[in-house]
C-alpha cells in the first residue's frame, strides 16, 4: 500500500520550527511583519487570506491586513505597495491573486520590492531561481520539495515529470526539481500521448487543473505522485487532479487532497517571511 504523504503533519512541523525561530528573533528585539493585500471579496481569496493571517498569528508574525474595495484603481494599489516597499518595519508584501480585471497583475507583481517578494512571483525572484541564485521561491513548489525531502524521497537522478506550466507552479517546480538533480520533463495539456510521458515518471507532479484526470493508466508502478489540484465536486467534497482511489494502490507514495500539498503553501509563505526578515536585518 502506498505511503500517504501527510502535508498537514509536515506543514505543522515546519510551522513549529518557524515559531521557535521567530521567538528567538523576538528575544533579540526583532519583529517580523507581513503586509497582506486583498482587492475585492472573492470568497476563495478571503479564505486563503484568512488562513495566511491565522498562520502569521500562530507563528508570531505581525500581519497588516489591507482589505481594499473591488473598485480600487491600479494607481491606488501601486501607491500602497510603494509605501510598503519603503517602510522599514514591513518585511514581506503579499498581494492575493487574482486581482480584479481592471488591474494589471504583472505590473503589480513587478512593483513589489524583490527583497519583500515573499510569494516569489517577481521576475527577479524567478530569474534568480532559474540561474541558481538566492531569492524567494514560489510557495507551492517549494512546499512540494519539502514534502519529498521530509518523507525521505530521493530526487537525485529520478525521472521527474511535471504536468502543468504555470508561472506559479509548473515552471518553478521544474526548476526546483532540476536544482535537486532530477531529470525533468515538463508536460502540459497540449502534450501528445501524455500517458506515455507520465508513465516514465518516478516522481509525477500533477498540476493540470482537471479533477481526477490522472488515473492509473498514467502512472508507472511504484511512482511517487504529488497532486497539486484542488477542486470541489458536486457532492461538495474536495478532490485533486489525481483519481486518488484508482492511483493509490499502484504508487509507492501519494499526497491526499485535502491535506497534501495545500497546507504546505502557507507553511512556505511563513518560511519566506522569516527569511525576508533575516535578510533585511
Ligand atoms: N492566489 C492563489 N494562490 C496564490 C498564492 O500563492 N499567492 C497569492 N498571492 N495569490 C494566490
Amino acid at each position: 500500500m502506498a505511503q500517504i504523504i501527510d502535508g498537514k503533519a509536515i506543514s505543522a512541523q515546519i510551522k513549529d520550527e518557524l515559531k521557535q525561530k521567530v521567538s528567538d528573533m523576538k528575544a533579540q528585539g526583532k519583529e517580523i511583519t507581513l503586509a497582506v493585500i486583498q482587492v475585492g471579496t472573492d470568497p476563495a481569496s478571503t479564505v486563503y487570506v484568512g488562513n495566511k493571517k491565522k498562520a502569521c498569528e500562530y507563528i508570531g508574525i505581525r500581519s497588516l491586513a489591507y482589505e481594499l474595495p473591488e473598485e480600487t484603481t491600479e494607481q491606488e494599489l501601486l501607491s500602497l505597495i510603494d509605501g510598503l516597499n519603503q517602510r522599514t518595519d514591513v518585511n514581506g508584501i503579499l498581494v492575493q491573486l487574482p486581482l480584479p480585471a481592471h488591474i494589471d497583475e504583472d505590473k503589480v507583481i513587478r512593483s513589489i520590492a524583490p527583497e519583500k517578494d515573499v510569494d516569489g512571483f517577481h521576475p527577479q525572484s524567478v530569474g534568480a531561481l532559474c540561474i541558481g541564485e538566492k531569492g524567494f521561491v514560489s510557495c507551492t513548489p517549494a512546499g512540494i520539495i519539502q514534502l519529498l525531502k521530509r518523507s525521505g524521497i530521493e530526487i537525485t537522478g529520478k525521472e521527474c515529470v511535471v504536468v502543468g506550466r504555470s508561472n506559479i507552479v509548473g515552471k518553478p517546480m521544474a526548476l526546483l526539481l532540476l536544482r535537486e538533480n532530477g531529470t525533468v520533463t515538463v508536460a502540459h495539456s497540449k502534450t501528445k500521448d501524455l500517458a506515455s510521458v507520465t508513465k516514465r515518471a518516478d516522481i509525477l507532479v500533477a498540476a493540470i487543473g482537471k479533477p481526477k484526470f490522472f488515473t492509473r493508466e498514467y502512472i508507472k508502478e511504484g511512482a511517487v505522485v504529488i497532486d497539486v489540484g484542488i477542486h470541489r465536486m458536486e457532492n461538495k467534497k474536495l478532490c485533486g487532479d489525481v483519481d486518488y482511489d484508482d492511483v493509490a494502490p499502484v504508487c509507492s507514495a501519494i499526497t491526499p487532497v485535502p491535506g497534501g500539498v495545500g497546507p504546505m503553501t502557507i507553511a512556505m509563505l511563513m518560511s519566506n517571511c522569516v527569511e525576508s526578515a533575516s535578510m533585511q536585518w
